[in-house]
């Protein structure tokens, strides 16, 4: 066993942290006040190729493994989980699952594009009434010669307003039902394509959330991804990586809130001496420390997982389960580590807090990873 990190994994890592240090902190609270969408910061993103990182170089990638993108999407999400979340749904969400089931014309035409950053996708599940329980999908494709049309309306969508391109999930035979979905490639230019009403958030405020509505849209079938009525297995296997990308958010989001509150507790005076110096503070930073190196093992495990092959579904699910409650309970405590300072926008931890919540909840609240954990155990 080598817990050690390559020196190609060290330079991703630094490379990341330098990043996120120069660009994404600049104006991260104003973003996250104005709920501006980072929009020159992800541009930069896609040109240091962060957008597609274990894209092939074949179609313009960075053919890095799943370690170094969970660095620098721990590393990211340190400063800035809007910014990352951005990057982790085009990454996981919409280059792998083109890149393992695309047509070459389909590589071609979209990933080329969407790996470099050049454009942004959008993966497009969750329905008013199709959340955890993703199988019933009301959006529908029909088939009508060379062509499907799509009618339906998709919800809670990153980068809703600002991809170009879009996976969407669709009903293509109700009476089949998870056997009777499909995933189709959709342009934003296309007729009947409405972006709608932008979601006012608690956290990742920055990060674009939409719903979208489809009218009669028409999808050539070439556009489809994989055989009809392979989209449901094709929504689940790409959350099995998505899950990691989102494990890594949550973990650099409980770095981000401990660093900030471990540096603040050694300034930090109180009764004569750095609030560091007490045992309530001491205790506080012990645990976070300790959730975090556990939820660490588990994200960077699954990461190695699926690196090395092997079945990661279960270890994807386990570190987003984990790494986000310990996201959530480390921002908590480095809020109260801060006092009162914790609790205004200044000190950043109170976003962090903000953002850490989300993590409990897209690509499968923590109740859904808990399925996808004991399905694992019981077997
Ligand atoms: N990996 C691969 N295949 C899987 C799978 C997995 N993790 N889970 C299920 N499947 C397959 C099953 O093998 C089965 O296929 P076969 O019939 O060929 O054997 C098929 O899918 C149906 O499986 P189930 O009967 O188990 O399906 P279910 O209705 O019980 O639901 C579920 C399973 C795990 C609850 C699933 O619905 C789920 O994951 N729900 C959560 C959806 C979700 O995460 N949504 C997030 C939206 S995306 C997002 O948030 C992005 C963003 O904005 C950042």
């Amino acid at each position: 066993m080598n817990f050690q990190l390559t020196e190609e994994h060290l330079a991703v890592q630094e490379a990341a942290r330098e990043f996120a240090k120069t660009e994404l902190l600049p104006g991260v609270i104003e973003r996250d006040s104005e709920a501006k969408f980072p929009k020159e910061q992800v541009q930069k993103m896609g040109e240091l190729g962060f957008m597609g990182m274990m894209v092939d170089p074949a179609y313009n990638g960075g053919g890095m493994d799943t370690v170094s993108y969970v660095l620098a999407m721990e590393e990211l999400s340190k400063i800035d989980a809007s910014a990352s979340v951005c990057m982790s749904v085009n990454n996981s969400l919409v280059c792998w699952g083109l890149e393992k089931y695309g047509t070459e014309s389909q590589k071609e035409k979209y990933l080329k594009r969407l790996a470099t950053g050049e454009v942004l996708g959008a993966f497009c599940l969750s329905e008013p009434e199709a959340g955890s329980d993703a199988t019933s999908q009301r959006t529908e494709a029909k088939k009508e010669g060379d062509f499907y049309i799509l009618n339906g309306t998709k919800n809670w969508i990153t980068n809703g307003s600002s991809a170009s391109i879009y996976l969407v999930i669709a009903q293509t035979d109700a009476s089949k039902g998870h056997k009777g979905i499909s995933c189709f490639i959709v342009e934003k230019e296309w007729e009947g394509f409405v972006v709608g009403k932008k979601e006012d958030k608690l956290g990742i405020r920055g990060s674009d959330t939409h719903s979208l509505m489809f009218t009669d849209v028409k999808v050539p079938v070439e556009n489809r991804i994989g055989e009809e009525g392979f989209g449901f297995t094709y929504a689940m296997e790409t959350l099995n990586g998505g899950r990691i990308g989102i494990a890594a958010q949550a973990l650099g989001i409980a770095v981000g809130a401990y660093e900030l509150a471990l540096a603040y507790s050694k300034e930090r005076k109180a009764f004569g001496k750095p609030i560091s110096q007490h045992q309530a503070i001491q205790f506080k930073l012990a645990d976070m420390a300790t959730q975090i190196e556990a939820a660490r093992m588990l994200v960077y495990k699954a990461a190695w997982l699926k690196d090395q092959g092997q079945d990661y579904s279960h270890a994807s699910a386990m570190a987003k389960l984990y790494a986000s409650e310990v996201a959530m309970s480390v921002t908590v405590e480095a809020v109260q580590v801060h006092g009162g300072y914790g609790y205004v926008k200044e000190y950043h931890v109170e976003r962090l807090m903000r953002d850490a919540k989300i993590t409990q909840i897209y690509e499968g609240t923590s109740e859904i990873q808990r399925i996808v954990i004991s399905r694992g155990v019981l077997k």
